[in-house]
């Protein structure tokens, strides 16, 4: 049996990602939603392209899929500068971040990904570097050991991370703006199906951008990931065009049910239901028994959840709540007891 596709899983085959990146907005006024966030982003660029200075360091915090990484390229298009994307885990060593520092140009942009995933020593390199755009190198060892300084041009970092608590408080306090991204609402996400739809040349009927926008829990990247699945099957068994029926039926296909789950959803909802007794189940517990990474649970699955009213965190581990066991037609807990 081949694994359900999972809309909000990241991209992990190659064109996938290269399908991402042509529905990505290039610009701030192509980028649907998240209207205060774009309108305080917009006053920032333009007073710093006045200035003709580098842009304040920003850090964008929110779930997968909510436009984190297409607002990193925005400011960089919006800018006209360059940009050097990395993820925070993918730099292991000083020396690591220390030549990608030395290699950019005034003005442009830094893009870490996964900014929480940042090892210690390399953080420490950024302090300076991120308020003086300076770089203190340690050269030779003991005590004849000394430090280098060296000028940086100034630059933009810009971080993303799935959550802030994750951030030492040092790095947090050394952006000048957070923005952050949430859900965005059903009419957004068609507006978004919308303009992706005409990206990839296929034709939807209004019913069925609404509809894929339902379900797309208030999440771009899926909404443009049903969309292209809906295509699929609107192709292989029918004449092209989209309609309600077809993306219904392509719905049922990947089981995306009324409000957006998945199976993988629904799996966790009933492990804690059935499995647990409801809960409260540690978050390593889960994992295990889901067969998932605790940071998968922790960074694509459950916010929505949480967000619906579907689970809750608890100090002593995860329960589900009456919303959620009616939604997987488990008993309440009143039931049970009889
Ligand atoms: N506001 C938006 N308007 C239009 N499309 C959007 C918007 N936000 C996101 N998208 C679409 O959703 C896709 C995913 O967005 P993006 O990669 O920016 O999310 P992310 O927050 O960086 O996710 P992750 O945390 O997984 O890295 C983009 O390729 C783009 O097509
Ligand atoms: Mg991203």
């Amino acid at each position: 049996m081949s694994a359900p596709v999972q809309f909000l899983a990241p991209a992990a085959r190659p064109d996938e990602e290269e399908l991402e990146q042509s529905l990505r907005p290039r610009r701030l006024d192509d980028f649907v939603g998240q209207e205060r966030i774009k309108e305080q982003l917009a006053v920032a660029l333009e007073a710093t392209r006045a200035r003709g200075e580098a842009l304040d360091h920003v850090l964008l915090v929110g779930p997968p899929g909510l436009g984190k990484t297409s607002l990193a390229y925005i400011v960089r298009e919006e800018l006209g500068v360059g940009i050097r994307t990395v993820a925070g885990p993918a730099l292991e060593r000083k020396g690591d971040i220390a030549a990608i520092l030395t290699a950019l140009e005034a003005r442009d942009v830094l893009f870490v990904d996964e900014i929480h995933r940042l090892n210690r020593s390399v953080e420490e390199i950024l302090y300076p570097a991120l308020e003086d755009f300076r770089l203190d190198i340690v050269v030779g060892q003991g005590p004849s050991a000394r430090t280098l300084t060296l000028d940086l041009p100034p630059f933009t970092l810009v971080g993303a991370t799935t959550r802030t608590g994750l951030l030492t408080t040092p790095l947090r306090d050394r952006f000048g703006m957070t923005f952050r991204l949430g859900y965005y609402e059903v009419a957004q996400l068609a507006l978004i199906v919308r303009r992706s739809a005409g990206i990839l040349g296929v034709q939807v009927a209004d019913e069925a951008a609404d509809e894929i926008a339902a379900r797309a829990r208030g999440t771009p990247r899926v909404a443009n990931r049903i969309l292209r699945r809906v295509r699929d099957v609107a192709e292989v068994r029918h004449q092209g065009a989209i309609t309600l029926e077809i993306a219904l039926e392509a719905l049922d296909l990947h089981e995306v049910d009324a409000i957006g789950l998945e199976r993988a959803d629904r799996e966790l909802l009933e492990a804690i239901a059935v499995k647990f007794g409801g809960g409260p189940v540690g978050l390593s517990t889960l994992a295990v028994a889901l067969g998932e990474e605790q940071e998968t649970i922790e960074d694509v699955y459950e916010p929505y959840l949480l967000q619906l009213g579907f689970i809750q965190r608890t100090p002593r581990g995860r329960v589900i709540t009456d919303l959620g066991r009616a939604h997987v037609g488990a008993p309440t807990a009143d039931e049970s007891l009889f």
